[in-house]
């Protein structure tokens, strides 16, 4: 890229992220639990793709814990002052965005929307508002099943964050990165009695449309949560 595409591509990023962080309106989550129940090996072993769920609704409880588990931040390392998070990034980078698609009724406590999930804060920022699950499946080369999870979390990546230190490395560290959070949200998702699927079928501009997703950054999987 050449230095003015840069600059513009850093102005673009640096819009996105500022326009995602929103304290005021920020929907505040319920600490998660950093202890469970069930073992990792359990949940290693119970872990399996499903694609159809019940209507049951999810409680904001269950909500934080898996946005959480995808990218949430553990207390703040006492020597170096740096971000921990559930996963590993790339030169402690954390390029991935995690939003969340909920329908009417389908979260105690949530209306229907897309919300982004601010990590630092662990709260969601409604991006809009009502019921893209639909629209989502549609995206996803019409999984029409993804649509009667009652919520979906979408793996997002800002590339920008990662090449811009590690070049096109970055492209590839920032995919991988996402691998990690799917795999968090399986066991987690597991640990507290839920399922999820995973997408990675689907047409990238129409999901982005979909859930109008800011600026920079890029659907990288679907993953539709439920009973
Ligand atoms: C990167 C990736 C993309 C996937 N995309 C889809 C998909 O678009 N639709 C689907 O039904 N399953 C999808 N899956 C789920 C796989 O089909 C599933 O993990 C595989 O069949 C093994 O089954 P299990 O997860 O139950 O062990 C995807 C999984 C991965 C890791």
């Amino acid at each position: 890229m050449n230095p003015k595409g840069c600059l513009i591509f850093c102005l673009a990023l640096l819009v996105s992220t500022t326009s995602l962080a929103d304290a005021e309106n920020d929907v505040k989550l319920p600490k998660p639990s950093f202890t469970g129940k069930m073992s990792v090996e359990t949940s290693m072993t119970k872990k399996k793709s499903v694609r159809h769920f019940a209507a049951d609704p999810l409680t904001l409880e269950q909500v934080s814990q898996l946005l959480w588990a995808a990218n949430g931040v553990l207390p703040v390392d006492a020597i170096s002052g740096a971000t921990i998070k559930t996963i590993p990034s790339a030169g402690g980078i954390y390029p991935l965005e995690i939003f969340l698609l909920t329908g009417d009724k389908s979260v105690k406590g949530l209306p229907a929307g897309v919300f982004h999930y601010n990590t630092m804060n662990n709260s969601l920022l409604m991006i809009s508002s009502g019921d893209a699950r639909m629209a989502l499946a549609q995206a996803a080369l019409s999984q029409i099943w993804m649509a009667s999870a009652p919520v979906t979390i979408v793996i997002a990546g800002a590339f920008g964050k990662s090449t811009a230190k590690y070049g096109q490395r970055g492209i590839q560290y920032t995919f991988m990165e996402s691998g990690a959070a799917n795999q968090n949200l399986y066991l987690q998702a597991e640990a507290i009695g839920l399922r999820v699927g995973t997408v990675g079928a689907f047409d990238e501009n129409s999901v982005s449309s979909a859930i109008k997703m800011p600026a920079g950054i890029t659907p990288l999987l679907l993953v539709p949560v439920g009973k």
